[in-house]
């Protein structure tokens, strides 16, 4: 049952969601950014160990980017996101022919909503930096443990909790090393153990900041442990050294030692 604390969060996120779905989709267009081609998009398909006919919940699918990737893998894939907008988007992107898709406005922290789609329904579910954005997780976890079949997996992505979050900042530092100009970047923690919610900005440009459900590890793991699922596949990626495109004076690019994205594989057992 859902509170009305969790109403209010979901209320505003859904419209934040909802005034940035334009600007959502024109950034991450048919094929994602560099955050979602080198490091996200590999890792998740590594982990979920697609079959042709497997059938998988995408779920906060924003403009069907993984969804209509799975499904050109031989996947069915049924994408979920609760603004309205981002499944108009997907809809608008998803060509005649990919027949194996399907999209339903449906928010994920309704436990009922979740179960309309049946026991033991799918292979197996994926969601694609979309946990931090959402209120509630346990009614999610929950649902999958009856929604999943017997050795189904969850493969999820996220903003790693312990360096990547709206507790921590971006430094570059410039140092005289005997006459050469070094810099060094590193990530200032100021906060992590308390979950907190606070507003911030997935896209420099985005009009309307959105909440962020800021969950430390032993929370965020804890909640799936609770519901069941036991993890058996976790990658923490960041970009390679080699990667200099990004001419930016601070970004993720420059980290190639702190990685700014966390996927995890949870299975039934
Ligand atoms: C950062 S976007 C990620 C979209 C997509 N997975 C991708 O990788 O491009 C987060 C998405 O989660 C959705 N979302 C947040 N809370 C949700 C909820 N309770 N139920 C369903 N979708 C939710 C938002 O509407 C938004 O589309």
């Amino acid at each position: 049952m859902t509170t009305d604390s969790t109403n209010e969060l979901n209320h505003e996120t859904r419209e934040a969601w909802n005034i940035n779905a334009s600007v959502w989709d024109a950034k991450m267009g048919d094929d994602g950014n560099d955050f979602h081609r080198m490091l996200v998009r590999p890792t998740t398909e590594q982990l979920l160990g697609i079959k042709p006919g497997h059938r998988i919940l995408d779920i906060g699918c924003g403009n069907g980017l993984t969804t209509r990737r799975l499904a050109s893998l031989g996947a069915q894939v049924v994408g979920i996101d609760f603004a309205e907008e981002m499944i108009a988007f997907a809809r608008r992107r998803t060509q005649p022919h990919e027949t194996l898709i399907e999209y339903h406005v449906l928010d994920a922290t309704d436990e009922m909503a979740l179960l309309q789609f049946g026991e033991h329904s799918f292979d197996a579910a994926v969601s694609s930096m979309a946990l931090m954005d959402m209120a509630e997780i346990a009614p999610l976890l929950r649902a999958l443990t009856k929604l999943l079949r017997p050795g189904g997996c969850f493969v999820f992505s996220v903003m790693h909790p312990c360096f990547n979050s709206t507790h921590t900042s971006m430094v570059a530092e410039q140092t005289d090393r005997g006459g050469e100009l070094v810099t060094e970047y590193s990530v200032k923690v100021t906060a992590y153990l308390q979950p907190s919610i606070t507003r911030g900005l997935a896209l420099e440009n985005q009009p309307q900041p959105h909440l962020y459900f800021h969950r430390p590890l032993n929370v965020l793991l804890g909640e799936a442990f609770r519901a069941g699922f036991v993890l058996d596949g976790l990658e923490e990626l960041a970009f390679s050294s080699k990667y200099t495109e990004n001419n930016r004076f601070l970004a993720w690019t420059k980290f190639s030692q702190i990685p700014p994205v966390l996927v995890a594989r949870l299975r039934l057992l």
